[in-house]
């Protein structure tokens, strides 16, 4: 029997940043569901925060635990900012190209509750492409693509590997430490920015097998997404628009979000998603985000590539505003880690990246928090798996399967459904009836004839749905409209 060290589920910069921490002698399987570069990673445009210095931390400290509503586990807060420090002094050291200015200074800028400006980019507005592109080059071990994972090997308290989907064959893979690093939950959203592979499959298996997922109430929506495409991921218009004083207005050109914070469009995201979504619901009109403060030649080179890809579809920035929406675009809460991305109670599993939960985001992530997060704690897990001694124990037998029936003829009407439902009722502006509607739908098609790939889904959204019907009062970004919980 094949047996890896350690096998790493996702490609995103949690997987990688991991992969790259592990030595060569040391046999490493990183596996993706579809080609690496669909991932949230890749998509990322606004940046990655550092702490400038010691006496930044904690300031940065203070921003992340303001943003996220105090919910945020101080601890781990801590850890990310401190961190920060030498996973920056790492990657540039190993050659990652951040922008500088003409005499070789990093630039830094600020995105929203940002109180300075402590966010490194690359090519303006396509961090994430930057990162994952260095960290593929970086990595050592054996990549391979299409591998869907649709079963965690668990028994008696220890992780022993995965059943996974590879080129469309059922495999089974073994290993002595399984990273799961497969982001977030994007595909149960109507309108989101994410990947479309990112659709909670292993949140899923998760829940099936009683893993402890937390806070997965504080959904995180972005306020300044173009939604008018018929592609599943939405167009992002990074915050560090806003950070450089981009405005957000009403269809007269009226700056509405002062009514809703004296930060105005500098507030916390989940403040500005909900001005944004109200206004537009109160008054009928349609938002824009405008441009029109900017110079041209410095827009394009600070923006190259919102420019490029909105250029395409007819829209000349800055000249041109251009309407927005929020869209999902973030889950804070996740599969729940101690400070090593260790999965309590299970052996030989860790949970790094926006699938975890850390603590890290509270109720409502700070922006460009998340590409440090994953590797922070990818360099933890690293350090703890590290620790352990090579497991001796006998491998059991796994021999349930799925084979042909991850998918059945209905599941794309029910996913659809789902999707549209999970936006409308346990979106930015949630309400009793409308949760206990979205429950009840999942109930209903959990009792159809349905495949394993939705019914994992399902069991994300019903931990979602469970969460929110569970907090009763407001929080960061779980919103309830009328407080009518008897
Ligand atoms: C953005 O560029 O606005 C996204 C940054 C983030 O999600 O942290």
């Amino acid at each position: 029997m094949r047996k890896y060290d350690v096998l790493i589920i996702g490609v995103g910069i949690a997987g990688l940043y991991a992969a790259m921490r592990l030595p060569e002698s040391m046999k490493v399987l990183v596996v993706c569901k579809d080609i690496p570069w669909e991932c949230n990673t890749f998509y990322a445009q606004g940046g990655i925060v550092t702490a400038l210095n010691e006496a930044d931390i904690p300031v940065h400290v203070e921003d992340t635990m303001k943003a996220g509503a105090y919910h945020n586990d101080r601890e781990a807060v801590e850890i990310l900012s401190a961190t920060s420090l030498e996973t920056t002094a790492d990657i540039l050291e190993r050659g990652m190209a951040f922008d500088k200015d003409a005499e070789g200074n990093l630039l830094y800028t600020k995105e929203a509750a940002h109180s300075v400006e402590r966010i490194l980019h690359a090519d303006g507005d396509a961090t994430g492409r930057y990162m994952h592109y260095f960290m593929m080059v970086q990595n050592r071990h054996m990549l391979q693509k299409n591998t869907l994972v649709y079963d965690l090997l668990i028994e008696d308290g220890r992780c022993y590997g995965v059943k996974a989907m590879v080129n469309y064959q059922p495999r089974t893979i073994y290993a002595d430490q399984v990273v799961i690093a497969s982001g977030g939950i994007g595909s149960l959203y109507a309108f989101n920015t994410n990947s479309r592979t990112v659709s909670a499959d292993i949140h899923g298996i998760c829940v099936e097998k009683g893993i402890e997922l937390a806070d997965m109430e504080f959904m995180q929506f972005h306020p300044t997404v173009f939604v008018d495409t018929p592609y599943a991921r939405k167009l992002l218009l990074t915050e560090a628009l806003r950070g450089e004083g981009a405005h957000v207005v009403g269809e007269k050109g009226n700056r509405f979000l002062f009514e809703y914070d004296t930060r105005g469009e500098l507030a916390s995201r989940d403040i500005v998603a909900r001005g944004i979504f109200d206004y537009k619901r109160r008054t009928g009109e349609a938002v824009y985000l405008d441009f029109s403060m900017f110079e041209e030649p410095w827009f394009h080179a600070r923006f190259p590539n919102i420019t490029q890809t909105f250029d395409a579809l007819g829209y000349h920035f800055p000249q041109d505003r251009i309407a927005i929406s929020p869209a999902f675009h973030y889950a804070n809460g996740g599969i729940s880690v101690d400070m090593d991305g260790v999965v309590p109670g299970i052996k030989g599993l860790y949970a790094i990246g926006e699938v975890s939960r850390t603590g890290v985001h509270g109720a409502n992530r700070l922006a460009s928090n998340s590409l440090l997060e994953g590797m922070v704690f990818a360099k933890r897990a690293v350090e703890h798996i590290l620790g352990q001694e090579k497991s001796s124990g006998k491998t059991p037998a796994f021999d349930k399967d799925y084979d042909n029936i991850l998918h059945q003829k209905d599941d794309k009407k029910y996913k659809h459904q789902l999707r549209q439902i999970m936006w409308k009722d346990v979106g930015i502006i949630r309400t009793r009836e409308g949760l206990i509607e979205a429950k009840n739908f999942i109930y209903d098609v959990k009792n159809r004839e349905i495949g394993r790939l939705l019914e994992l889904r399902l069991n994300t959204a019903a931990a979602i749905v469970a969460a929110a019907l569970a907090r009763k009062e407001s929080l960061g970004s779980h919103y309830i409209e009328k407080a009518d919980y008897a």
